[in-house]
Order: C-alpha cells, then sequence, then structure tokens
C-alpha cells in the first residue's frame, strides 16, 4: 500500500515537474514571438502615418495618435523632442512611460529603431521608438509606441494551465494501465512463485524457472534459519518432531551415515537358525533411532557371520528387521582389512591415543595403509549410494577419520558431518600418532566437525593450529585450509526418550523381584550395577576395587550387597583386551574369595553379550548404577539407567571423567581413581533416602528427555543443511533443478 502511494507521488510529482517544464518553454517561446509581432506592427503604423507624423508633431495635434491607439494591443503613442521632452501624446498615454523615462541610446536611435519589454504590475509592456522623417540638418523627433503585452501572460497562464491538466490526464491514464498490467503480471508472477515453493510438496516434478533460482534458495535459507532458530528456542524433541523438521529441510532425501558398527548384525544361531544381534556401542544406541525417524541409508560393516545371507544383490538389506523403515548397506571386509583397519589403527592405534586410560598406542605403518585403504573404500561406497551430487553424509567416529578428504575427491559438494564419539587429545599427545597431520587433514576435508564436549573442540582446533597450515577463526569455530572452512561444534550425544527399551520393559517392582530371584538373591537384597564392554577405558577394575573398599569399611553389608558386572565380550582379538578380562576375572574372584561365604558372593560378573532388553531388566532392579570410565566422550549407559528409573529411585554414581558428569550433576559425581571417595560414594547412595533419590532421578529425567538424541541429531542435521544451503547459494545451485 505504501508502496503504491509512494509510486503515485513519484508519478505525479515527475509529470507536474515535466507540464511545468515544458509550458515554461512554450511561454518563451510565445513572448518572443509576440515581441516581434509588435515590433513590426509598431514599424508598419509608424511608416503609414509618417508624414503625417510630422505636420501632426509640428502642429502639437493628438488626433492622429489617438487613431493610431485604436489599435486594441497599443495603448498609447507619444512624440518624443529630441531632447526627451514629450511634444504630444494619445489620450490616456500611462504617465510612468513618458518620454523622459526613456534612456539616451533609446532617443539616438537610427531607422533600426530601439524596442524593450518590461514587466509591470499588471502584466508586461513593450516599447518602441522610431525615429519621424525630418530635415537632414536637424535632430529627428521620436515616436513612442507602448505596446500592452499582458494578453501574452494571459495565454501563458491558460497554455499552463492546459498543460498541467494534460499532463495530469495522461498521468491518470498511464497510473491506470500501470496498475493493471502490474495487478496482471504480479497475478501471474505469484502464481509462478507459489508453484516454485510448493514443488518440493508435490509429488510431479516442476521444472523452476532460472529467474526464480536465486530467489526459491534465498527463500529456503530463510526458512531454514527460522527453522533452525525455532528449533533452537524450543524444547520437545521427539522423533516426529525430527521427522518434520527434516522433512522440511531435505523434501524426503534420505541422509547417508557412514558408521563402521552396524545396528544389526545376523548370526547363526548354531541350531540352523539366524538371530538378530543388537551390538553392545553407545553410537549405535545413539544413532538408531535417529535412523529410525530420519530413514535414509546407514553403511557400516558386515561383521555378522550371517550377515550376507540376508542382503539383496547390493548388499543391502531393509531394516529394523521387524518393522523395516532404512536401508542396511553392508560392505564386506578381507580378514587383512579387519585386522589393519579395526583392530590395527583404530583400535590399537587411535583409541588408546584418544582416551587417557594408561593403554599404549601402538601405530604400524601396515595398519595405516589398510586403514587407508578401508576409508577408501567406504568413500567409494557412499558415492555410490548418494542420490544427489550434494548428499548430507554423517561420518561416525574414528574408524573414519580419513573417509572425509576422499569422500570430497569424488563428491566435491557434498555437506559431510563427522561426529568423533570418543575424545580428542590434546596436540602434545596427538603427536604419538605418526599421521597424526594426515588424520587432521582427512577430517578438514569434513564441512563440519562433531565432539561431544566444547573442550574436545578447542582440543582439535588448537591441533589444527599447531601441526597444519591451516588459519583458525575463533568468532566462526572453524579451522580453515587450503580455502575450505571446517565448522567445528559440540553436540552432545543422548538416548532415545522416551527409550522403546524402557517401555518394553517390566515395571520396577517386577524387574527386582525377577531379578532377585534369577540371581538367588534374596527379595530384600542390594544390589549395584555396571553394564560396559570390556574395555579398560570404562575403569572395571577400578569399580570392583571400589566396591572391596566399600566392604571392607561396612561389614553391614556383608551378606547384603551385591554387586552384578556386565561385561560384553568386546575386540578380543586385541591382547589388551583378552588381558584386562583376565584381570577382571581375577579381580572379582579375589573379592568373592576375600568376602565371600556361604550364600553370598558379592561380585556377580557376566562376561557375555546381553540383549537391550536384559540390560534395561537389570537397570530397573538395581538400587544403584556405577559408572566409573577413566576417560569417555559421554557415556550412555548413565543415561540408560535414568531413562529405565521411571519409579525415580535408585542412584546414578558416575565418573567425573564421563562427558555425561557435565549434564548429570545430580548424580553422585567421582573420581575413579580415588577408591576412598568411590567407596563413600556408593555407600552413600545405599542409604539415600528415597525422597532424595527421587529428587536427583527426577531433575536427571527431565535433562534427559529434554537433551534427548533427537535433539542431538536435529541440530547437527540442522546445521549440516543450512551449511548445504549456504553453499548451495554461494553457487547458485538449484535443489529442485539438479538432476535425480
Ligand atoms: C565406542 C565407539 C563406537 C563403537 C563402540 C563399540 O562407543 O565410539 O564407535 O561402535 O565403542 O565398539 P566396537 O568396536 O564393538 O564397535
Amino acid at each position: 500500500m505504501r508502496a503504491a502511494v509512494r509510486y503515485l507521488v513519484l508519478l505525479f510529482g515527475s509529470l507536474a515537474l515535466v507540464a511545468w517544464g515544458a509550458s515554461a518553454l512554450f511561454n518563451l517561446q510565445a513572448m518572443e514571438w509576440a515581441q516581434r509581432d509588435v515590433a513590426a506592427r509598431a514599424r508598419l503604423a509608424a511608416s503609414a502615418a509618417d508624414p503625417s507624423l510630422r505636420q501632426a508633431a509640428g502642429r502639437g495635434e493628438r488626433q492622429l495618435l489617438n487613431n493610431m491607439v485604436r489599435d486594441e494591443r497599443l495603448m498609447g503613442a507619444a512624440i518624443c523632442s529630441p531632447s526627451g521632452r514629450s511634444e504630444i501624446a494619445s489620450d490616456g498615454f500611462p504617465a510612468s512611460l513618458g518620454c523622459r523615462s526613456l534612456p539616451e541610446e533609446a532617443l539616438r536611435v537610427g531607422e533600426e529603431g530601439w524596442d524593450r519589454t518590461i514587466a509591470g504590475p499588471s502584466g508586461a509592456t513593450h516599447l518602441t521608438v522610431l525615429p519621424i522623417s525630418h530635415e537632414v540638418s536637424q535632430p529627428p523627433r521620436m515616436l513612442l509606441l507602448v505596446h500592452d503585452m499582458s494578453y501574452v501572460d494571459r495565454r501563458a497562464d491558460t497554455t499552463r494551465r492546459y498543460t498541467f491538466l494534460a499532463f495530469a490526464v495522461v498521468g491518470l491514464l498511464g497510473a491506470a494501465a500501470a496498475s493493471v498490467v502490474a495487478r496482471l503480471s504480479w497475478l501471474s508472477w505469484t502464481a509462478q512463485l507459489r508453484m516454485v515453493l510448493l514443488a518440493p510438496f508435490k509429488a510431479a516434478r516442476v521444472v523452476i524457472p532460472r529467474r526464480f533460482q536465486p530467489l526459491l534458495s534465498d527463500v529456503r535459507d530463510l526458512v531454514s534459519t527460522l527453522a533452525v532458530e525455532e528449533a533452537r528456542t524450543e524444547s520437545g524433541w521427539t522423533p516426529e518432531r525430527l521427522k518434520q523438521v527434516l522433512q522440511r529441510q531435505l523434501g524426503g532425501e534420505g541422509i547417508l551415515v557412514v558408521a563402521n558398527r552396524e545396528p544389526y548384525i545376523h548370526e547363526r544361531d548354531g541350531a540352523g537358525g539366524l538371530r538378530v544381534v543388537h551390538p553392545a556401542s553407545g553410537l549405535v544406541t545413539a544413532l538408531e533411532p535417529v535412523m529410525r525417524a530420519c530413514s535414509g541409508t546407514w553403511i557400516a560393516h558386515g561383521s555378522g557371520d550371517a550377515d550376507f545371507e540376508v542382503v539383496d544383490g547390493h548388499d543391502h538389506v531393509r531394516v529394523p528387521p521387524e518393522r523395516p523403515i532404512y536401508d542396511l548397506r553392508r560392505l564386506r571386509l578381507t580378514p587383512e582389512e579387519e585386522q589393519g583397519y579395526y583392530y590395527g589403527f583404530s583400535n590399537e592405534g587411535l583409541w588408546p591415543l584418544c582416551h587417557i586410560a594408561d593403554a599404549r598406542p601402538s601405530f604400524r605403518s601396515t595398519d595405516w595403509e589398510r586403514y587407508q585403504q578401508v576409508n577408501r573404500r567406504f568413500a567409494d561406497a557412499v558415492a555410490e549410494e548418494a542420490a544427489v551430487p550434494d548428499p548430507i553424509v554423517l561420518v561416525q567416529d574414528y574408524h573414519f577419520a580419513m573417509l572425509p578428504r576422499y569422500l570430497r575427491e569424488r563428491l566435491p559438494r557434498a555437506t559431510i558431518l563427522t561426529f568423533w564419539h570418543i575424545p580428542w587429545p590434546h596436540a602434545e599427545r596427538l603427536v604419538v600418532c605418526p599421521w597424526a597431520r594426515e588424520l587432521l587433514g582427512g577430517l578438514l576435508g569434513s564441512s563440519i566437525v562433531g565432539f561431544h564436549t566444547q573442550a574436545h573442540c578447542n582440543n582439535f582446533m588448537e591441533a589444527a593450529d599447531r601441526l597444519l597450515e591451516s588459519r583458525l577463526d575463533r568468532e566462526r569455530q572453524s579451522v580453515i585450509q587450503a580455502g575450505r572452512e571446517t565448522l567445528v561444534r559440540p553436540y552432545p550425544i543422548s538416548i532415545d526418550w522416551p527409550s522403546r527399551w524402557a517401555d518394553a520393559t517390566a515395571p520396577a517392582e517386577q524387574c527386582r523381584a525377577e531379578v532377585r530371584r534369577e540371581l538367588g538373591l534374596p527379595a530384600d537384597a542390594l544390589l549395584g550395577v555396571g553394564v560396559d564392554r570390556l574395555d579398560y577405558t570404562k575403569g572395571i577394575e577400578e569399580r570392583l576395587l571400589a566396591v572391596e573398599r566399600l566392604l571392607e569399611r561396612q561389614p553391614r553389608l556383608h551378606g547384603r550387597f551385591w554387586f552384578a558386572q556386565i561385561a560384553a565380550p568386546s575386540r578380543a582379538v586385541i591382547e589388551a583386551y583378552r588381558s584386562l578380562a583376565e584381570r577382571v576375572e581375577a579381580l572379582a574372584d579375589r573379592i568373592n574369595a576375600r568376602f565371600g561365604r556361604e550364600g553370598w558372593r558379592p561380585i556377580i560378573l557376566a562376561r557375555r553379550h546381553h540383549e537391550p532388553p536384559a540390560i534395561f531388566r537389570m537397570y530397573r532392579a538395581a538400587d544403584l548404577c556405577y559408572v566409573s570410565s577413566l576417560d569417555d566422550g559421554m557415556n550412555l549407559v548413565a543415561k540408560e539407567f535414568v531413562a529405565a528409573r521411571d519409579d525415580l529411585h535408585g542412584v546414578l554414581v558416575l565418573s567425573q571423567f564421563t562427558g555425561a558428569a557435565r549434564e548429570l550433576t545430580e548424580a553422585l559425581v567421582v573420581n575413579p581413581y580415588d577408591l576412598d571417595a568411590a567407596a563413600a560414594a556408593l555407600l552413600a547412595a545405599l542409604d539415600m533416602p528415597l525422597e532424595e533419590q527421587e529428587d536427583r532421578m527426577r531433575s536427571m529425567r527431565t535433562l534427559v528427555s529434554e537433551l534427548n538424541v533427537y535433539r542431538w541429531a536435529g541440530k547437527m542435521l540442522l546445521d549440516a543443511t543450512r551449511t548445504r544451503r549456504k553453499e548451495r547459494l554461494a553457487s547458485r545451485l538449484s535443489p529442485v533443478a539438479e538432476p535425480r
């Protein structure tokens, strides 16, 4: 509306200016013509009357002059003496314009005469002075004719009025025509724009006109910014909300996930059939619910002995098996590849390098070769799976530090978000790896690199600064290398909420009774649990030692307290893991031998794989859960325990060296190396009044329910889609105009 008013003001303003200019020009011209006209008339009248004038002047007769001024435009005529005196004048000659008012030059003028137009209060007046024929010996008398030029001004007024009127009519007609044309083209433009904006929601493919492509990108960028803001400010991430956000952002395009571990492992069950195993992996725990919400393809190592019996011709299998939603693409690795890439470089090199757990990393060049080779193979697989030239790829964990770079070579426009699930060490520690620079360079092929905590982000940026030819942008939190920017962001991982395993588990009272019965414990037994892969970073030995210290200090717990350690076998090919398993076994035996008696062996060690339902029963049956990691990016066991305890009972004792300790501050946070403090925390947990347990658990449950895995994924994917949109905008690449 305002724009229309502005347009009209502008239109009429300019028309008025043009009209004014045109009429001024015309009036100037008209005045010139009139002057020429009256000058000619004056000369005509003077030459006609000349002989008589001479006599009239001599006799002082004014009649002749009165006859001359009958011409309606002549106001007066006078005869001036050579000295400038008025000898005779017609009746009513204007006194102010008499012979005395003439300049000297007018009285001395020759045959050509003298003309001047002067402005008066009632309009312009034109004076003409012409010599009257005379004796050669005498100076001539002059005939002064005064012409009324006010008619020129009147005409000018009329002309001006008509010119303005004409331009006003033209302006009105122009504005009306312009508004009709604008209305019509607006209707067609908005129709086209609507078609463009709704294109992603239409089944039929719509061709987007070129001129709309930049606009479309801008609009999408804006919508995405708003979505990001909305996502940032709102809490309450759910699978549905993640699905909606991604539908809006990706328009149905699936995401590609690369993770070494697969979410479902097909194994032979020993009785001629197959079984599906859910691996013990924090990464899988977090990512699997996200894939259920997002759909897409998960590319992983097919590690089960029956994995390739269930895949199609492209090594795909639809999962989850009970209700397929997304694709699992399995990669076959040779035993040499698995040895060098997975056991060797990943788990004997990078895993101990990144965790402060007193384990020495081993770096062998043969493992490094295999690691790169397998990373290339996975990059090839991603490129095969990509449906667009700029897919969003989520690369997971330390198995794939080189993949982002290799993938960038194959798909230069991909948006690669790499999430590092384990800690990132200080630069001093990182340089222990002979290929530290290569690892950093590989990761910087990513658009975004994510860690659980800001501290790990800082370590990564510091390392890039010290080891590479790169530039840090601390404000944007990014590393720029070879003209490419990689954002470095903290995304604290979490679990699904509500937890599907918790929902499928019997109520706490029932679990409590059943588990005690199955373990052969009295109904009122106090029970602590630990749930881990058998890994030296988990502090399982320190945990059992803390239990031993507790029993040393609290004889009242003898015969009343049991600690059940679920230890899933892990990476057992590696010596450090085999010897850990032996040490843990021996430690449990020693403690049991030291304190045990008829009907009471305080440590229950279950060294086998447990499926999630069994683990959730254990969580619900326990009085406390002790997570004692020596170094852990996040630790999802802590969050799963909280998710399981909808009865609000049970106490979490949590190592200060986990990422989770930063969020779950209502846990009893301990240093697992400090056995006295850990034993005291275990005792405090067992003695904690129910009311306090409820308060703490309620608060932790609120936090985990808010900071759930859908939020983790949502924030990452929104950042990724935003980055992609910016890159598309930069290259003016239209997503819908792309060939699919
Ligand atoms: C950690 C790693 C994951 C890994 C999991 C289990 O959580 O960050 O990438 O999947 O351990 O280890 P595994 O070697 O059995 O996959």
